[in-house]
């Protein structure tokens, strides 16, 4: 299968193994139609979408995101430029084959009844994301860094979930909409509470896993074993860094100032380890007892950060209006439609250009629309038809204007 070419609806070509990005307008008809797949179209040269009821299945390559799609059931997709996929399915049809993110943005369910599917409290939301954290446990790596976005009881009661799956609590953000949001809409002589104008989008990272004896451990007692396995005085990984004493203090210590050893520290502690080390414990600083971690590799044990001036933690803007909200005449398509800055914010945080950006629940896929426009790659599911075909018609429309403005301006 693959090389999805057609600029009409109504008609369907597949032809090929892998799936291919239309070239011209209009496309080529490519003998070899297969009935089986059902209705492939595009209406924009540079992306496909394709729709089947029959079974066709989609796997990537980890490597360039290339997508592959062999038999499976898949409603539709949408795709552009090998960078960014858009899935009209249930996401936990699309865990299995996926490659590693480095960014989830997760906007799933509040638990207040928000869309169909969001239980009506947040008492049953762990059950409800249970299956979806694990699943994002298993596809992601330590460099992965997990944005949780809920209400605070939601967030709450989903947090024993994440921790239990290795998810580890870095810093709750706080949107807070101002007094806009509920203007005319509280009455304070009914109301038992102040009024709510806030939402939280909560920064986990994954945890590496180490084991030492068989026993799960974090990486500061797995560094701190190292050392004592190697034998040497504890106080001689200051020599190792080639430092007074810091490297003992900082990255050997039990107490709670423990630092990440930066890739250079790292490898100076393991060559040293390696160098003057008991012979019998050799390699030190080794995952599979057989090589010890290079460097580079040291660097993919911690997620990304980049620390902006200015930005704290209360993040005060107002609720989405204006031109970017999507609407249907004078009401908003999506509820939960996210600002595009709160997006792009935490992406550029947390990745570099041609890092992955996963949405599991895509809404109008804000988090992957951010992503696109600075040059990540992005995919996402969704799981509602109608909410789908609105998230590709949005990426439809701006990729229409870029290609105008360039005509207009070259
Ligand atoms: C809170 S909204 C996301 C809004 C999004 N952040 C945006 O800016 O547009 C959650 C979305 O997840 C979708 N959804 C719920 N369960 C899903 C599932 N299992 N797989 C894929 N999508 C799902 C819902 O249909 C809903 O549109």
């Amino acid at each position: 299968m693959g090389h999805f070419f057609s600029f009409d609806p109504e008609s369907t070509v597949a032809t090929g193994s892998d799936l291919k990005i239309c070239g011209g307008y209009p496309p080529p008809v490519i003998p070899g139609r297969t009935e089986k797949m059902g209705h492939f179209f595009s209406s924009d040269p540079e992306s496909t979408v394709a729709t089947t009821d029959s079974d066709l299945s989609f796997s990537f390559d980890r490597n360039d995101m290339t997508l592959k799609f062999i038999e499976f059931k898949m409603k539709k997709f949408y795709t552009s430029d090998k960078k960014i996929a858009l899935f009209n399915s249930d996401v936990m049809e699309l865990y299995p084959e996926m490659p590693s993110p480095i960014v989830i943005i997760s906007d799933g369910p509040y638990g207040i009844g928000g869309f169909p599917g969001d239980p009506p409290t947040p008492d049953e939301l762990p059950l409800w994301y249970e299956p979806h954290i694990k699943e994002w446990s298993q596809i992601s790596t330590p460099q992965t860094t997990l944005w949780f976005w809920n209400t605070e009881i939601g967030w709450a009661v989903v947090h024993p979930i994440l921790k239990k799956n290795n998810w580890e609590y870095v810093s709750c953000h706080i949107w807070d909409k101002g007094i806009q949001h509920i203007a005319g809409n509280s009455n304070s002589k009914t109301l038992r509470k102040l009024p709510v104008v806030t939402e939280v989008c909560v920064q986990y990272v994954k945890k590496p896993i180490f084991t030492v004896d068989g026993a799960t451990v974090e990486m500061k007692e797995w560094l701190r074993h190292e050392w004592k396995r190697s034998g040497l005085p504890f106080n001689t990984a200051n020599e190792a860094c080639g430092v007074k004493n810091a490297a003992t203090r900082k990255y050997l210590t039990k107490c709670s100032l423990w630092y990440f050893p930066p890739a250079d520290a790292f490898e100076k502690l393991s060559d040293y380890a390696n160098t003057y080390g008991r012979e019998g414990g050799k390699p030190y600083f080794s995952l599979d007892g057989v090589k010890t971690i290079k460097k580079e590799d040291w660097k993919k044990m911690r997620s990304k950060f980049k620390c902006p001036h200015g930005i704290t933690n209360v993040w005060s803007e107002p609720p989405l209006n204006g031109e970017e909200r999507i609407k249907i005449g004078s009401k908003a398509f999506h509820l939960n439609q996210k600002p595009l800055l709160f997006m792009n914010r935490t992406i550029q945080l947390s990745s570099d250009p041609g890092d992955l950006v996963f949405e599991p629940f895509g809404g109008l896929c804000s988090g992957v629309f951010a992503a696109h426009q600075i040059e990540r790659k992005g995919m996402a599911a969704e799981i509602n038809e109608s909410v789908f075909d609105k998230a590709v018609e949005r990426f439809k429309y701006v990729k229409t204007q870029l290609r105008l403005i360039q005509k207009v301006f070259g």
